[in-house]
């Protein structure tokens, strides 16, 4: 499709254009699945290479390799554990087989916006759930964020009901399939690098994404619309494995961990800006965004928070009291 021929050819020159590490650096290899223009985790991944290759020149240089070019997501972690990539910064729905605490982040309508979302994961609970993989070998090192999740269908979405009887394409997460079941839709989770064929050729009917990823992987011009429904959220960790980690000369690893929670403060500041940015590049390439009424909204709420109550005792009650409380 011409889609995917733009794909490859802006991940061409995107992957030409980093690979300028010199002999004798230590590269690092970061992989990740979304476009760079525009997109909070690209612009993010590439801010972090570009300090890097300009203040370690000559010990260490980060490789970018966006748009699934490296790895998907469901390959991504594995691949770290082997060794054969660095770093990768896969969104928190990911990580199901290594931990269930990231659940959390996945139930729909915990956090109330990005300011709350960050508020928790900068608390003392936030912060240990970087840790909570070390068993299994990955080192959580910093959250990135994208935004909250709208859903879009081949159809328009304005009451729960709408929603019954389609195929949702989701992240491979217990709670999202949980949470479309709610909805008596059918969840098919699948590869990120695999949606927009899916949602062109009908094998799906539609997807829940952040403005970011709807615009940039262009999925409303093959949607009726997207609805403003803010349900959930879709935040990355920035992952690393154990063994590379602390393998590193303890002076390259901190001047690492400096310059990407630098980079974390900047960029995770600038969420809401990139997020309506997208919104608005949406309407302007001429996609429908429909918005809801309180009393619509409030429909969703009720048909999708009993979700909850699945996921309590592996998220834990007093984590979604501290959300609650933030929100508050
Ligand atoms: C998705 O699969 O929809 C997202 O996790 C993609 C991403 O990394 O933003």
């Amino acid at each position: 499709t011409a889609a995917t021929a733009l794909a490859l050819s802006v991940t061409a020159t995107t992957a030409f254009a980093s690979a300028g590490c010199d002999d004798g650096e230590m590269v690092i290899k970061f992989s990740h699945v979304t476009n760079t223009d525009k997109h909070p985790k690209g612009i993010a991944a590439q801010l972090f290479a570009d300090r890097v290759n300009a203040e370690m020149d000559g010990k260490a240089c980060v490789e970018v390799y966006p748009n699934s070019t490296l790895y998907n997501d469901d390959q991504v972690l594995e691949a770290m554990l082997q060794g054969d990539v660095q770093m990768a910064a896969p969104s928190l729905s990911k990580f199901e087989t290594f931990t269930k605490q990231f659940r959390i982040f996945d139930l729909p309508f915990m956090f109330k916006n990005m300011d709350a979302v960050e508020e928790f994961q900068n608390s003392d609970a936030g912060q240990a759930m970087k840790e909570s993989m070390v068993r299994r070998g990955l080192l959580g090192l910093e959250f990135w964020h994208n935004g909250m999740k709208q859903f879009s269908a081949n159809k328009p979405l304005l009451e729960p009901m709408d929603a019954a009887g389609l195929k949702f394409r989701v992240m491979p997460s217990d709670v999202l399939v949980a949470q479309m079941d709610a909805l008596d839709a059918s969840p098919q989770p699948m590869a990120f690098s695999e949606v927009y064929g899916a949602l062109q050729t009908g094998v799906v009917d539609g997807q829940e994404n952040t403005w970011s990823n709807t615009y940039g992987q262009k999925f409303f011009e093959v949607q009726d619309g997207v609805t403003e429904t803010n349900h959930g959220l879709l935040d990355y960790m920035v992952v690393t494995s154990v063994d590379w980690w602390e393998g590193l000369d303890a002076d390259i690893r901190d001047q690492l961990a400096t310059i990407l929670h630098e980079v974390t403060v900047e960029r995770n500041a600038a969420i809401n800006e990139v997020d309506a940015d997208n919104r608005q590049a949406l309407l302007d390439a001429g996609g429908v965004i429909r918005e809801l009424t309180p009393e619509q909204r409030q429909d969703w709420v009720d048909a999708m928070k009993p979700v909850w109550e699945k996921f309590t005792d592996d998220v834990g009650a007093d984590n979604i009291a501290l959300a609650q409380e933030i929100n508050a």
